[in-house]
């Protein structure tokens, strides 16, 4: 009971906060532009990972993370041009959690769209996913950027089609983030091919931004902070003068810039990793610039989750995490620099020191 009005405490502060506190920012951010309709708000919500137990019964903290996430989305002034959902909403991708997962988005005010995680794709491929939200990868135009979404988890066909007895030990496989059985994460050809086609009608100085659910760069292959085929994705980006990756997967907070792209990865709703290196020192290549977050308190359940808004500001995307147990952070395109940032820890001095764990 404790637990319930605590929370229910901390939401209502919270969303009394983000009604009156988000106004401000973001009409001074529209003021900083000459041309200002060029500016606009889109919000982003990842990995739910709605988790069926059985009957009606699906893991209550999962289901909390995300009904908080909309619920807070619903309050942003101005309201967001559009939401978009990063991949994993099922943790097995099952009807149950799918139909459960849409179910929870559906409360949303205005258009979502989608983005496949390997936890929504490995049971059936897809198939349910696509009947629910739509194609696997798709672009869209919204206010001169130009927007992809790609399906970055594919893998190959052997490991697919040939390696597993039944549809359900596949998912499961691919489920277990540190399993030697999981096979690394691609775009694939066919969709590199539609990509170069898609970008080939993309004026060179068009802002463009890629969601996609892994990132698009090598981080740490172990937990497939990887995708595969990313210098490939990378190199039919390269001629375009802004380009963002934004990505989810990773549940914790990186960016970088590499070449004309910047990358920023997006919180989960539903639990935190922690960073590559602080497990087992693997070796990771997780960019120098990112400040890391301390690892999450488990005695606090919604320690180190929460859902962002993305300020598209000439073309960049700045993101603002709203984190449901932690201070707010913003992640800013530094216009001189040519790389994002964090707005608010950049300086040395002003971090935290991340505790040490073994
Ligand atoms: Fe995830
Ligand atoms: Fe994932």
């Amino acid at each position: 009971m404790n637990t319930i009005n605590k929370s229910r405490r901390n939401f209502i502060k919270t969303a009394g906060a983000l009604a009156i506190g988000s106004t401000l920012p973001l009409s001074l951010v529209e003021l900083a532009f000459a041309d200002s309709s060029q500016n606009f708000t889109f919000a982003y919500i990842s990995d739910a990972h709605i988790q069926h137990i059985k009957d009606n019964r699906f893991v209550r903290n999962w289901d909390r993370g995300l009904i908080r996430a909309v619920a807070e989305t619903n309050l942003l002034v101005p309201k967001p041009d559009f939401v978009m959902f990063g991949g994993d909403l099922a943790q097995l991708g099952s009807k149950p959690e799918l139909d459960h997962g849409a179910e929870i988005l559906s409360a949303l005010h205005g258009e979502v769209r989608h983005v496949m995680g390997e936890h929504d794709y490995y049971l059936d491929l897809g198939e349910y996913w696509e009947k629910l939200f739509g194609p696997q990868y798709y672009s869209f135009d919204h206010k001169g950027v130009h927007f992809i979404v790609l399906n970055s988890i594919k893998t190959y066909d052997d490991w697919t089609f040939k390696r597993w007895p039944t549809a359900e030990q596949r998912m499961l496989e691919m489920a277990g983030l540190d399993n030697p059985n999981g096979s690394p994460f691609m775009v694939g050809e066919e969709q590199r091919l539609w990509l170069k086609n898609d970008l080939a009608k993309v004026a060179k100085d068009t802002p463009v931004v890629v969601f996609s659910h892994s990132p698009l760069q090598k981080i740490y292959k172990g937990w497939n902070f990887w995708t595969e085929d990313a210098d490939q994705v990378q190199a039919l980006l390269k001629p375009f003068k802004k380009v963002s990756v934004i990505y989810g997967h990773v549940h914790q907070i990186q960016y970088n810039q590499i070449g004309n792209i910047s990358f920023n990865s997006v919180m989960a709703t539903a639990w935190p990793w922690p960073y590559p290196q602080s497990y087992a020192q693997a070796e990771q290549h997780l960019p120098k610039l990112t400040v890391p977050m301390n690892r999450a308190d488990p005695f606090f359940e919604r320690d180190a989750t929460g859902w962002q808004f993305i300020n598209m500001a000439n073309g960049n995307v700045d993101l603002n995490f709203t984190l449901y147990d932690n201070s707010s952070r913003v992640i800013r395109y530094n216009g001189k620099q040519k790389r994002p940032e964090d707005a608010l820890y950049q300086d040395e001095k002003a971090r935290i020191v991340p505790q040490t764990h073994y």
